[in-house]
């Protein structure tokens, strides 16, 4: 195949990432793509132009390469379907980590790494477990046994987790969980959209505030700390640190959680192998992380310099996106990748992303799930569906993919 450094003929009218037409399958550009070159040139959202990786093999190897820069206010940055106020507003910001690159990078992710350890989560997976229960407790307690499971557990779970990691109170769940649905839909207007963006990190300034007044033993409180001790305090910088821990920390795992529930609903003979033997919950998850891989465009770069990679030169100034979801649909990679096999045991997949910025929070996002998937059914052994598949909503037009709503009955 002949590598095109134009956006070909064919995907001329289609815009990247394209939406999906349902949870299960990929986009047919994406496999059209990935058969005829791994890096092309496609048209983004909005109108520009970067280079699409679609194979496993490249998509690593773009994310592990420190001449790609994740940050958003370089020119060039991919930024899909952003106007220029989204652009603006990401020049006006600290970066947050993920916006970060090289020294400054490393030194946040290390200042946060303590948070997120193995033993760290160990100690957390009864309060998990709790919780969970919790949740459950007030499913089953329905009169008419039936609930839509993303208000009943998959938002609540992860949201009620993340607060108490961080020292948010939960009391405040509606507001921050309203801000960041508003700020992941691309359908947001984007005066509503930097709205959300302003109410969110108003409200985690002030949060900081009186954590500094009165200290609790949260993440946020020790990160003050920490940050206190090493001289200036940079309130705008942990502010971004703040928002982005709570938005990455309870909207992500909250969707893979109903999709979750989704593909092992919609694949009976996978639940039942799953029910017989509970041991392979750990394989299970790892396996719909892959096959759903919610969040596509955030593993976008820019290039610092002219970088040869997949038969192409990307010129310095270009930006690229790294598909996680046709990467984990590479045939080369996984076999037979359209199918969902639990028994897979594949984690090289790219849901949580490769290299330096790979999912701070990912070992945190597996604990819940385990728990989640366990939990939920064996406690309801009939769940089901309330509706036929196609009358689920999902969000293609977001920025990290999940179900809108899902009724379900037992
Ligand atoms: C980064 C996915 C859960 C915090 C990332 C990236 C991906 C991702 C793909 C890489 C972005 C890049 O390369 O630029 C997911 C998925 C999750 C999940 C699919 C759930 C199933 C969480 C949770 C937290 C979290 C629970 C909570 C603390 C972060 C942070 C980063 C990140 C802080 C930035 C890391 C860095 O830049 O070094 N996530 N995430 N994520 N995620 Fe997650």
């Amino acid at each position: 195949a002949v590598p095109a450094t134009t956006v070909p003929a064919e995907l001329d009218d289609v815009a990247f990432p394209v939406a999906r037409a349902c949870p299960f399958a990929e986009p047919a550009e994406y496999a059209w793509a990935r058969e005829r070159s791994p890096v092309r040139k496609v048209r983004v959202r909005g109108g520009e132009e970067a280079w699409w990786v679609s194979r496993l093999a490249e998509g690593r190897t773009v994310l592990a390469d420190p001449r790609f820069s994740s940050d958003r206010r370089r020119d060039g940055f991919p930024l899909p379907g952003a106007d220029k106020a989204v652009r603006e507003r990401f020049r006006s910001q600290p970066p947050s980590m993920i916006g970060m690159d090289g020294e400054q990078h490393a030194a946040e992710r290390r200042a946060l790494i303590g948070e997120f350890t193995v033993k760290r989560l160990a100690a957390l997976r009864p309060r998990v477990q709790e919780i969970v229960d919790g949740f459950i407790d007030d499913l089953l307690a329905a009169p008419d046994r039936s609930a839509d499971l993303v208000r009943a557990l998959a938002l609540p779970v992860p949201s009620l987790v993340i607060c108490e990691l961080l020292g948010v109170p939960y009391a405040d769940h509606d507001f921050f969980q309203n801000c960041t649905a508003k700020l992941v839909s691309r359908s947001t207007p984007d005066d509503e959209r930097g709205r959300a963006v302003d109410d969110l990190r108003g409200y985690l300034s002030d949060l900081i505030t009186r954590k500094e007044a009165e200290p609790g033993d949260d993440l946020f409180s020790r990160q003050l700390a920490r940050r206190r001790e090493q001289g200036e305090l940079d309130r705008p910088g942990l502010v971004s640190m703040a928002f982005l821990l709570l938005a990455a920390g309870h909207e992500t795992t909250a969707n893979m959680i109903s999709l979750g529930v989704v593909g092992l609903l919609s694949n009976p003979d996978q639940l039942a192998a799953l029910r017989a033997d509970p041991g392979r919950t750990p394989m299970a998850v790892e396996e719909l992380l892959r096959y759903f891989a919610i969040v596509e465009a955030a593993t976008a770069r820019v290039a610092t310099e002219d970088v040869e990679i997949g038969g192409v030169t990307v010129a310095a100034g270009e930006g690229i996106i790294v598909s996680g979801l046709s990467a984990n649909r590479d045939p080369a990679a996984f076999p037979d990748p359209a199918t969902l096999d639990i028994a897979r045991g594949a984690r090289h997949h790219l849901a949580f992303g490769y290299g330096p910025h790979q999912c701070l929070g990912q070992n945190l996002a597996r604990l819940e799930l385990q728990i989640v998937f366990d939990t939920l059914f064996r406690r309801v052994p009939t769940l089901r569906l309330a509706v036929p598949i196609d009358e689920v909503t999902f969000k293609p037009d977001a920025v990290i993919y999940g179900a809108a709503e899902l009724p379900v009955t037992w």
